[in-house]
């Protein structure tokens, strides 16, 4: 999605915002742009400097030499385009007729048609196709007949309808910004004598660890010296400030060639860390975050829910099974994409469990939105402190995966899984639904969970032999039942994001009901044997694709041998409770995935097409 980055203090303000914009490369764009309001000159200029370009930051840089020591304002962009095409001209900042006002934004104007009829009636003109550059003229237009560009700002905002985050600067107000918000995340770098804002916070860890962030509805007037909060109606607003614990190495590559392979090795880091704090010495699970749900209340939950999209989603699914098996009571896990349109049965009886790396997802957030309409209580299970999912949930559990760049999910991935773990177990507890002994052995072997994963990173070089096997190869199946179900779907999307290779997870008892068709010699099959009450079948599956020359892979716990004559090739897992399986059997397909699109010369922590954060439906 869109980056938006600003900067009001004595720093060369281009150098600054582009720099900031940098660490946003992860959100996915085709398009860059930067404005600066400087300091009337002798010769009198008074436009705001823009420069744009279609493509990635280095092309817009290659275009800033004369740029990088200014002083003044600045805001910066990068563009994922949904209204007009990845063009130079629908590139952001966007700028008023007369040159001094420009303006960035992240989301979408939904009645920018009429607007834009109403403005070229009023006689100004439009150069690019977006539904952005209506912001810009509006302000414009409320500029002249308020002489003041706070109100002017305010005054736009006002007649559009749709989610934004903006950012304006103006050679009328050169040492200002002015940025509001009402879906996209905005986040304030608060400093001393200068402040910045970006719509995430790695843009701010190098000039500030101090941020405010902003909620929806939220207007801000930021200078060198202050920043001023307010409701787009002008009603004082109050919002704390906080610290950012990551440093700014944490988000960066750490040595590493690709951001994923960092986040693949921060694994077991991550886990403990979702871990830490959650399990006390007597092996049972304590989460603080829920000590507001009384045993009563939880006991009214006679559904739960669960709604997340993509990866988050694959980590419903396995918390689908642990919490069935534990609680005994109906789970339903659905994509939040069909869930918020789909009349969902749910209500004051149903807790709902959102799950979201980002926060900022809009299905999920229309669904958690549905869902508390109806009455559900909603528990979030989130990786970004303060993002909208949080804001909007009754209770949240912060996964502490840190900072995941890499479009493919991997830590957080891990992390959704490990609480939603968690939380079975602490629900259990509370219920006393197992028998206590039993329990304390389900929450020792979570703890064994960090050391496995790093016992499967440890064996990483056999899966660069089976990569460079695999890596031209066209399609890929993943079969699994049960849980493994769950890792197949996981896996197959791992390989088909960053490498762009044609992969499908199927449960493997569905093979033989059309898609062993496609099966013939140099199709790759992956098998997941990780559960030992469904191994035996899940080996006549393996038979059954070995025997039409698919090149089969089987994936079981070290202690299995019963795949080995079938398999052409056999990676071995540390062998855990087998519902937490899911866990260690992911890494190894993590690191196929990023090998085999490495061995392909994918760009691997941008795929194509594909946004780390997608705030837009
Ligand atoms: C996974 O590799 C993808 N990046 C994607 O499926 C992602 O999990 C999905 O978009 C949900 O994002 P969220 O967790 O930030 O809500």
């Amino acid at each position: 999605m869109c980056g938006i980055t600003g900067y009001v203090g004595p720093r060369p303000c281009v150098r600054t915002v582009i720099d900031m914009l940098r660490r946003l490369e992860y959100r996915g764009y085709d398009s860059a742009g930067v404005a600066v309001a400087g300091r009337p000159t002798a010769a009198g200029d008074t436009d705001v400097e823009v420069v744009k370009a279609a493509g990635k930051l280095a092309v817009l840089e290659s275009q800033l030499h004369d740029h990088w020591e200014k002083q003044g304002t600045a805001i910066a962009h990068t563009r994922w385009a949904t209204h007009g095409g990845p063009t130079t001209p629908n590139a952001h900042p966007h700028f008023s007729n007369d040159g001094r006002i420009a303006l960035i934004h992240n989301g979408i104007i939904e009645n920018y048609q009429e607007l834009k009829e109403d403005l070229i009636r009023k006689g100004f003109h439009f150069t690019s196709d977006t539904d952005t550059e209506v912001l810009v003229h509006l302000v414009d237009h409320a500029f002249r007949a308020a002489g003041d560009m706070e109100t002017a700002v305010r005054a736009a905002l006002r007649r559009v309808t749709g989610a934004y985050s903006i950012a304006v600067v103006s050679t009328h107000d050169s040492e200002t910004l002015y940025a509001a918000k009402t879906a996209s995340p905005l986040i304030l770098g608060l400093g001393v004598g200068e402040n910045f804002l970006a719509s995430d916070i790695p843009a701010l860890m190098r000039y500030t660890k101090r941020v405010l962030v902003l909620e929806d509805g939220d207007f801000a007037v930021v200078t060198r010296d202050a920043v001023s909060l307010t409701t787009l109606e002008g009603k004082p607003l109050v919002r704390e400030e906080f610290l950012v614990t990551w440093d700014e190495q944490t988000a960066e590559k750490g040595g590493y060639p690709h951001f994923m392979l960092k986040e693949i090795y921060e694994q077991p880091r991550a886990l403990a860390d979702t871990f830490r704090g959650r399990i006390t010495d007597s092996e049972s699970v304590r989460l603080t975050e829920l000590e507001g749900f009384t045993k009563d209340q939880l006991a009214t939950f006679t559904r739960i829910q669960i709604v997340a999209c993509g990866t988050a989603y694959h980590a419903g699914m396995v918390a689908k099974l642990f919490f069935e098996k534990l609680l005994r009571r109906p789970v339903s896990v659905d994509v939040a994409s069909e869930f918020r349109y789909s009349d969902p049965l749910v209500g004051p009886d149903t807790l709902c469990i959102v799950v979201s790396q980002s926060g900022e997802t809009a299905d999920t957030l229309a669904a958690l939105r549905e869902a508390r309409r109806l009455g559900a209580t909603i528990l979030s299970i989130v990786n970004v402190v303060g993002s909208s999912i949080t804001r909007e949930s009754h209770a949240t559990l912060y996964t502490q995966a840190g900072p995941e760049i890499c479009v493919a999910s991997t830590k957080a991935y891990l992390t959704q899984v490990a609480a939603l773990y968690l939380l079975g177990l602490h629900l259990a507890g509370v219920e006393a639904r197992l028998d206590s002994g039993l329990l304390r052995s389900y929450v020792r072997d979570l703890t064994m969970l960090p050391d496995a994963v790093e016992e499967v990173l440890g064996r990483a070089l056999l899966v660069e032999e089976l990569a460079a096997r695999l890596a031209e190869r066209k399609t890929f199946f993943y079969l699994g039942r049960g849980y493994d179900y769950a890792v197949a779907l996981e896996a197959a999307l791992k390989l088909k994001e960053i490498s762009y290779l044609h992969a499908e997870a199927y449960p493997a008892g569905e093979m033989k009901h059309g898609p062993l068709a496609l099966v013939e010699a140099g199709v790759v099959v992956v098998c997941f044997g990780t559960q030992p009450h469904l191994f035996e079948k899940m080996l006549s599956n393996l038979k059954e694709v070995s025997a039409r020359d698919g090149l089969v892979v089987a994936v079981v716990p070290e202690n299995e041998h019963r795949a080995d004559s079938a398999a052409e090739y056999v990676l071995r897992i540390p062998a855990v409770r087998p519902e937490y399986a899911p866990i260690v059997a992911i890494v190894p397909m993590q690191l196929l995935a990023y090998l085999v699109a490495k061995a392909r010369g994918r760009e691997i922590d941008q795929p194509r097409n594909l946004a780390k954060s997608v705030t837009v439906e």
